[in-house]
């Protein structure tokens, strides 16, 4: 059944000494600074001498790829089931939601693909009632299937997943994010349901296994991790350091292989796996390209990495500090080559070796390229924001245009099309009679008070209230304590939260921040991820939804009502 469970792969040959250290194919994750240190070509040896069927796939252009590999079309099934759409908000919220079962359900009644689910969930959102959590789940999932649709539809995908020996390549560099961790994940499903023996390689793992956020590669991970050893199949984790990564893949993972690092906590990261006294920060800042510190079960090795195609009394000579690493490059470019064995292996350099100030100037430039990376990654994530607020933005002006269509066909400004004359007048006046048309149209809740009855004014304070007191009324138990505790403080820390109630109660972290969500959701708290600072918000709440209609003293009338309803039913 497992032809692969203890099968050995020899890895390279230990520094220093030179015998050959074998590797336990197992769930494995690589580490260390982009052509640095020789990830993809160690990967690539990795699955050559085990010979079998791995799944790479390309995510980004101009990455750095495998000498000999395979490409294959991407494979994407399609499913549009209740569980899937379900595991898909999960991800796009990036926390699990309690109450979003029978949405979903009712969004994915006779689907069958994701368009039907989003036709479905525009027509479910125009229906539900602006300030209800129903409407801002399908706004959520409306919001992300509208970016991933469209592409599903552009691409080819193919149904079947037919593999060959070596590395089968998957080129995903034309698709977004959000479509490559769909695709990625689908694969990871049919390898685990229909195949065994097959390694599949997830490449900058920062993006499709990140800490704190969840996406469809990493909530499927732990299941591939779990099922999959016992049928050989395994996750190969490549990333260029282990702080961006969640953790719990890293954890499942028996073999780790950590090449050269530069920044300092990512040095003493590396340090603490590897138990920390033995190895000092230079070790680890200074491992040539090919050398890594393994962690191999319970073994810690030094090792030179045999890429494939290069003979092993080569790479023993490099392993022993004979040649230098550079001096195998040759076989690289194309492994399979039997010709390129007997080459002479001291050939002169053509270069000299670098001296002094060119060494220095090398690290330079590395540390600059660090400190751009760091920044490219800051600038993608705030990228990543902005176009989420665009779509929203987006969601919202379709809304507003759409009810004018509907109310006043008359009323719409008449385009200058074809006037070449126009000006900075004519734009301003186009403005003031767009900003009119808009506050005429569409009132937002701050504008209601001007011509309200007062049985209108009743019936949106009733329905306000009923909707928090029916959220207060659903809070937990054990949770409403920590409801109290941020009422009488009215704002505290979270870790000092925490500490009064939670860490006593044995409760996990993960209970302690389901718990904030739930009074979040219920708006009589708020949480700042960034400062870490929650605060009592109900009384804003009801000023905002409420402060054109009530005075403070009526407000604060209905909020002493609502916290009250926090207490025990038999008070
Ligand atoms: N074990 C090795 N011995 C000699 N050269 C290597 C070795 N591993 C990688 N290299 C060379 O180093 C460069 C970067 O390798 P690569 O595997 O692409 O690194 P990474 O995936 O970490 O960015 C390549 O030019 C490759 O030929
Ligand atoms: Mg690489």
């Amino acid at each position: 059944m497992n032809s692969l469970a203890g099968l050995k792969i020899l890895l390279g040959f230990e520094v220093g000494t030179g015998e050959e250290v074998y590797m336990n194919l197992h769930h494995t994750v690589i580490t260390g600074m982009t052509q640095l240190s020789g990830k993809t070509t160690t990967l690539e040896a990795l699955i050559s001498r085990s010979k079998k069927q791995a799944i790479a796939f390309k995510t980004k252009r101009g990455e750095g790829g495998f000498n000999n590999y395979i490409e294959i079309q991407p494979f994407f099934n399609q499913r549009a089931d209740w569980q899937y759409v379900s595991s898909i908000l999960e991800a796009v919220l990036r926390e699990k939601m309690r109450f979003e079962r029978p949405w979903i359900m009712r969004a994915t009644k006779n689907t069958k693909t994701l368009r039907e689910v989003l036709e479905n969930i525009q027509q479910l959102r125009a229906e539900s009632n602006p300030t209800t959590l129903a409407e801002n789940v399908y706004t959520a999932l409306e919001e992300y299937l509208k970016i991933v649709v469209p592409q599903i539809e552009k691409f080819e995908f193919s149904k079947k997943l037919m593999l060959h020996e070596g590395i089968n390549v998957m080129d995903l560099t034309l698709m977004s994010v959000e479509l490559q961790s769909l695709v990625i994940q689908s694969t990871m499903e049919f390898v685990i349901s229909k195949l065994q023996d097959v390694i599949i390689i997830i490449p900058e793992a920062w993006e499709h296994l990140p800490q704190g956020r969840n996406t469809p590669v990493k909530l499927y991970a732990e299941t591939f991790i779990r099922k999959g050893a016992s049928i050989g199949n395994y996750l190969f984790i490549d990333s260029q350091d282990i702080a961006g990564i969640d953790k719990t893949p890293l954890r499942q993972c028996n073999n780790w292989i950590l090449g050269r690092q530069r920044e300092g906590h990512e040095v003493e990261r590396v340090r603490e796996q590897l138990g920390k006294t033995k190895f000092s920060a230079d070790d680890i800042r200074t491992l040539p390209i090919g050398h890594f510190y393994a962690i191999l079960g319970d073994e810690i090795k030094n090792v030179y990495v045999l890429p494939a195609g290069v003979p092993d009394e080569l790479g023993k000579k490099v392993a022993k500090g004979e040649i230098d690493s550079s001096e195998v490059k040759k076989y690289l470019s194309n492994p399979g080559d039997e010709n390129k064995k007997e080459a002479p292996i001291d050939v002169p350099q053509l270069l000299p070796a670098p001296n002094d100030t060119t060494l220095k100037r090398i690290e330079d430039l590395e540390l600059k390229i660090i400190k751009i990376e760091k920044e490219a990654s800051l600038l993608r994530s705030e990228f990543e924001l902005l176009r989420r607020d665009i779509t929203n933005i987006n969601l919202k002006f379709n809304d507003i245009i759409s009810i004018q269509k509907q109310d006043r066909k008359e009323d719409v400004v008449k385009i200058i099309t074809e006037n070449t004359t126009f000006n900075i007048d004519d734009l301003n006046l186009l403005v003031d009679q767009r900003m009119h048309q808009i506050l005429k149209y569409d009132r937002p809740t701050t504008f209601v008070n001007i011509d309200v009855s007062s049985a209108f004014k009743n019936a949106i304070k009733d329905n306000i209230l009923k909707q928090i007191a029916f959220n207060i009324r659903n809070i937990p138990k054990n949770t409403t304590t920590a409801a109290m505790l941020i009422h009488e403080r009215k704002t505290m820390r979270r870790g000092e939260l925490y500490g009064l109630l939670y860490s006593s109660m044995g409760k996990r972290m993960d209970d302690f921040y389901k718990d904030i969500q739930l009074l979040e959701e219920a708006k009589i708290i708020n949480y700042n991820k960034d400062t870490g600072i929650i605060k009592w918000s109900l009384g804003e709440y009801l000023e905002k939804e409420l402060g054109n209609l009530y005075d403070e003293n009526t407000r604060n009338e209905f909020e002493n009502y609502l916290t009250s309803l926090l207490l025990p039913a038999n008070n």
